[in-house]
């Protein structure tokens, strides 16, 4: 199941929790302003990226491309510089939307105080980030392990534009989009 809560910013590493003492949860209702969307499908029926329910989810948000992408030291050769790169704070010129076949990870992103809040994915969860909107990507270090379906809207690329990209179209796009007003922007 999708949860959220605010990251404490602390010398751990990326892949710990990163929880307040307490710990402060976030209602994944508040996220939706910012254009995240979560939904919980079952994991056991749902298994593959062609399993029908996936392709009818694909086809309502014109996406029209998708692969299986694990993330996990024996999957990736750069694995060391890829998970930088996934954790260098950027936005995609598309969503990225991911279903998760299996594994964990954790997405951040920041709420309209410009506080990161880390929203936790796992094996049935999925998740739609909104082209423009800035995040970062960390393995669980409980799992240090990710496979996902990754849908597109077009090619099937991963490029991110980091931040501060705040010229660029589809970042101006977002914030009008959601009408959104940052403090640091
Ligand atoms: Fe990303």
């Amino acid at each position: 199941m999708v949860v959220a809560w605010k990251h404490e910013q602390s010398a751990e590493p990326p892949t710990s929790p990163h929880k307040k003492k307490p710990d402060e949860p976030v209602n994944l209702k508040s996220l939706e302003k910012f254009g995240i969307f979560c939904k919980r499908l079952d994991a056991e029926t749902i298994a593959c990226k062609d399993d029908p329910k996936l392709l009818a989810f694909c086809k309502d948000n014109d996406y029209t491309s998708s692969d299986v992408l694990t993330v996990s030291k024996d999957a990736l050769k750069n694995y060391e510089e890829t998970l930088k790169c996934f954790f260098h704070e950027h936005f995609h010129p598309d969503d990225e939307s991911r279903y998760v076949l299996d594994g964990a990870g954790y997405f951040d992103v920041r709420n309209e105080n410009d506080e990161w809040i880390r929203v936790r994915i796992e094996k049935g969860d999925l998740i739609t980030l909104p082209a423009g909107m800035y995040h970062r990507f960390a393995l669980d270090d409980q799992q240090s392990y990710l496979k996902s379906v990754r849908m597109f809207v077009s090619e099937a690329v991963w490029t991110p534009l980091y931040r501060p990209n705040e010229e660029h179209f589809i970042r101006k796009e977002y914030l009008k989009k959601y009408n959104i007003d940052l403090p640091t922007l």
